[in-house]
């Protein structure tokens, strides 16, 4: 099997662990001429990049990409909480983690049922073809939307514009790409605004009605960053988290006494989507954008630089992870770089493994046959994320 040819590429290569391990064996970080980008994936570095207040998560003369122009998926876009730095940022990231602060673990398990048990129905993903993979998008969302108090019947439609608003976002995104998913801002804008204003959203118990108690707190909290942030919720849980189910589903095939395992104690499933999210990080890397000099693993980094911070080799630097490539369900205290650390850390984790362990654990108690995953296993085309994109025989 041939290597990945640089940390974009391993993102979704079959094998991405030899490399990584090669990396984190024989380099320290570096400049990637090919690339034009500083490359950080030792844990240390990781770390010190995340926590270092001159690395920001956009370039300072590109707070939107340009690309985006004028548009809704621009006006969404420049209000997320994880495009922000500094003191809007602190402002959003105290709405957004108010917010999520009022769900409570029995609703969200509740809600993840009941939407399992509906795609279920409606997908049969247990058959021959690609339901399985469409399940793996269509749950998180929809049970992210459901969350947020949008009624059932848009919630299709709503993971499709995610979908695309998502892959007009993401690095490397297609001129194509970028007028489907402009288009579907203008819709998830329209329809998360319209039942925001609604009269069911200031009574019935949603997170948008967590968010309407914030509303006018300050000048970074108005209807525009609500929509936005209600909006980045569905985008951050979309790909992220179907691939921790698609994920865990493809490891799952390739060990069968582990399968019988986790069938027979589905305790261990928490145990088990923790180590998956570090072996098989579903969210490989991030970047970060030099704001004014810095110095990092010895490296003198000027302003206007751009850095990869590659979490999924990070989780599998020895000098944290003893054994690292090694899928150890009593692995005392991990060190996960997968959701990020420090200001920017992702605040849905607990929510991630909630919708995910409720699926898998439906799955295989309605008796999921592994051995019927088509094979080999096919990722969505990323330069960022792993996702399994699974498919039956
Ligand atoms: C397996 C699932 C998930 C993974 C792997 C993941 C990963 C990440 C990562 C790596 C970041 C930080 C990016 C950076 O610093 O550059 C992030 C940020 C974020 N995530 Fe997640 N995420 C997941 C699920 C979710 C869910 C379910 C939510 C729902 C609320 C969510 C909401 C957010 C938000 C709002 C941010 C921005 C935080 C900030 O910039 O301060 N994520 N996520």
């Amino acid at each position: 099997m041939t290597m990945p040819g640089n940390p974009l590429e391993a993102a979704t290569h079959a094998n991405p662990w030899s490399y990584y391990a090669t990396l984190l064996a024989e380099r320290s970080m570096h400049y990637d001429d090919a690339l034009k980008l500083w490359i950080a994936f030792k844990a240390v570095d990781v770390a010190q990049v995340l926590r270092d207040p001159a690395c920001r998560v956009r370039p300072l003369d590109q707070p939107v990409p340009l690309v985006l122009g004028n548009s809704p998926a621009a006006d969404v876009f420049g209000n997320l909480v994880r495009m922000n730095d500094r003191d809007k940022h602190v402002a959003l990231k105290r709405m957004v983690n108010t917010v999520l602060d009022t769900l409570l673990k029995d609703k969200l398990e509740q809600r993840a049922q009941y939407w399992v048990n509906k795609l279920l129905e409606e997908i049969k993903p247990m058959q021959a073809g690609s339901g399985m993979a469409t399940f793996c998008y269509r749950l998180p969302v929809s049970v992210m939307a459901d969350l947020l108090g949008i009624p059932e019947e848009k919630s299709a439609g709503i993971a499709e514009w995610v979908g695309d608003f998502i892959r007009c976002i993401a690095p490397g995104g297609t001129p194509e790409q970028i007028a489907v998913g402009q288009e579907a801002a203008a819709k998830l804008r329209a329809c998360v605004q319209e039942q925001y204003l609604s009269a069911q959203a200031a009574t019935n118990g949603s997170l948008l009605q967590s968010f309407k108690q914030l509303e006018n707190q300050n000048e970074f909290i108005q209807l525009p960053q609500i929509i936005a942030n209600s909006i980045g919720f569905l985008t951050q849980t979309y790909e992220a988290t179907a691939g921790l189910i698609g994920n865990t589903l493809a490891c799952l095939s390739d060990y069968a006494e582990l399968q019988q395992r986790i069938t027979s104690t589905p305790e261990l499933i928490p145990a088990l989507l923790e180590e998956v999210l570090r072996v098989h990080a579903p969210i490989q890397n991030t970047r970060r954008f030099v704001a004014e000099d810095t110095v990092i693993a010895g490296n003198k980094i000027s302003a206007g630089s751009a850095i990869l911070v590659v979490l999924a080799a990070a989780n599998l630097d020895d000098s944290v992870n003893p054994s690292p490539e090694e899928m150890d369900l009593s692995r005392r205290n991990p060190s996960l770089f997968t959701f990020g650390s420090d200001s920017h850390g992702c605040p849905g984790k607990d929510i991630a493994i909630s919708i995910s362990a409720v699926a898998v654990n439906c799955l295989l108690q309605q008796g999921l046959n592994l051995s019927k995953l088509a094979r080999p296993v096919r990722f969505r085309a990323s330069l960022n994320a792993r996702v399994s994109e699974l498919a039956m025989v």
